[in-house]
């Protein structure tokens, strides 16, 4: 079975990417982001607790991200893959993923790390905040979103290159052509 994390910086692509790989390839996909919204919106109790780091533009503690993804990795294991889209996010969580995954006989097969500048960054969300209007897509919270993936997220390339599963992709053509690349690095693998 194919574990691909895609990572990046807010607004670099991992949702619009691992949407295409999904679509190409039958993946499954866990996109962290995503679950914890749709708690917020069934007024779930974990839906309680996550809605004030989400509105800060802070990462949700360790301890809930793990319990989620255990949960969620397991009711996917029949099919071909699995696309990790916003985990791991600090050390202890690619810690985490990594023995969850070892625990079942698997391991990341690849990390795709999506380079964006941060202009261009500010400008996609600013963009998308007036079509899906997400809570944490104002310049202030995207600031503090920014500076949470350069202090706490950013740090993990490291960790993906000492695991050896790093493949690094500094992109800047349109959405269509960086669709195309990375479909052709994940067929050649
Ligand atoms: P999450 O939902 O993961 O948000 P994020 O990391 O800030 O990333 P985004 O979803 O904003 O951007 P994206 O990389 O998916 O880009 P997209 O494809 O949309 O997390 C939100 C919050 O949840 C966190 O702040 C935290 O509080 C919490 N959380 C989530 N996971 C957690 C974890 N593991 N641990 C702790 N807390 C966690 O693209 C952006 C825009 O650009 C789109 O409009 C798109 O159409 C456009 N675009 C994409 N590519 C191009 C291109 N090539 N040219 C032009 N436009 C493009
Ligand atoms: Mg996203």
């Amino acid at each position: 079975m194919d574990n691909i994390v895609i990572f990046g910086a807010p607004g670099s692509g991992k949702g619009t990417y691992s949407a295409a790989l999904v679509k190409e390839f039958g993946y499954n996909r866990i996109s962290t982001g995503d679950v914890l919204r749709a708690e917020i919106k069934a007024g779930t109790k974990l839906g309680k607790i996550v809605k004030g780091y989400i509105d800060q533009g802070q990462l949700i503690p360790d301890e809930h991200m793990i319990d989620i993804l255990a949960g969620v990795y397991d009711s996917m294991l029949d099919g071909p893959g699995v696309i990790f889209d916003g985990f791991p996010r600090t050390i202890v969580q690619a810690k985490a993923l990594k023995d969850m995954l070892q625990e079942r006989g698997e391991k990341i097969t690849i990390t795709i790390n999506l380079n964006v500048s941060e202009d261009v960054l500010m400008e996609r969300l600013l963009r998308r905040a007036k079509i899906e209007g997400r809570a944490d897509d104002n310049e202030e919270t995207i600031k503090k979103r920014f500076k949470v993936y350069y202090n706490q997220t950013y740090p993990l390339i490291e960790w993906f290159k000492n695991e050896g599963v790093l493949s690094e992709f500094t992109f800047k053509g349109d959405t269509n052509l960086i669709i195309k690349e990375i479909i052709e690095k994940v067929a050649s693998l």
